[in-house]
């Protein structure tokens, strides 16, 4: 069953997983949610309706949902240009200590660099942007392709980075990894481990397999 959620009032749309973005990352995540059996929302710029063939192929576990209605998610993935961010979530009415989870990586293109943020971790001015809630950084280090194949690799499981500034946040985010058939590492604090997992940092395109 094809689920589209558009209705004119998305504060009646209820979902646990939002992801912002449907592009290579968001679709990723969605293949990812929907092998695992985790009902999310995905939501994009241009409405549920572009994401009919998305959600008709993946069932009824993925739904298409707006960006208002994503917004409100308890677990919002931004799965989105950075630069797009802080316009994205500005119609967000509140976060009370929701989690956002930034997949996002800074780059200035097309020269393909990191974007100059006067040496501070790109998380921390998403978090800035979504004041009251507790941001988390993930899914940002690998490849898309590579995060929508198998995560079960030569008999382990593919690591995917986090970190983040509140512990319980980081665990929360740890789990749905898990659920998702990765192996979660918590590398702690964004000016620390949101450093080193940032483009530019020494994690991206690092593809680890945790056996056992
Ligand atoms: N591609 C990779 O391998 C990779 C790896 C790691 C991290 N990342 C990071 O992940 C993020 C997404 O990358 P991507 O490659 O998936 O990009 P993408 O394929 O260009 O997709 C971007 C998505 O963002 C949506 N979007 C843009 N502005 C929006 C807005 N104002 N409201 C709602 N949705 C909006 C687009 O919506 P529409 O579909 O409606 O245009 C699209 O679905 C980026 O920050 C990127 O740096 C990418």
């Amino acid at each position: 069953m094809v689920r589209i959620i558009d209705r004119p009032r998305p504060e009646d749309i209820v979902v646990t997983y939002a992801i912002i973005g449907s592009g290579a990352i968001g679709t990723a995540l969605a293949r990812q949610f929907f092998r695992n059996g985790v009902k999310a929302g995905i939501a994009n710029s241009r409405g549920p309706q572009s994401l009919v063939d998305l959600v008709g192929e993946l069932g009824s576990t993925i739904a298409a949902i707006p960006v208002a209605a994503a917004l409100q998610a308890d677990i919002v993935i931004l799965a989105v240009p950075f630069a797009a961010i802080p316009g994205i979530v500005r119609a967000t009415p509140g976060w009370n200590g929701r989690i956002v989870i930034d997949a996002s990586n800074a780059i200035d293109f097309p020269a393909f660099t990191p974007t100059d943020l006067g040496g501070r971790p790109s998380s921390e001015i998403v978090a800035e942007a979504v004041p009251g809630a507790r941001v988390v950084k993930a899914f940002n280090t690998l490849p898309a392709a590579l995060l929508a194949t198998d995560p079960k690799q030569s008999g382990g499981r593919r690591v995917l980075f986090l970190s983040g500034n509140h512990a319980e946040a980081n665990a929360q985010a740890a789990s749905l990894i898990e659920a998702l058939g990765f192996a979660p590492v918590d590398l702690g604090k964004l000016s620390e481990g949101g450093r080193l997992q940032q483009f530019g940092g020494a994690l991206p395109v690092l593809d680890l397999i945790r056996m056992g």
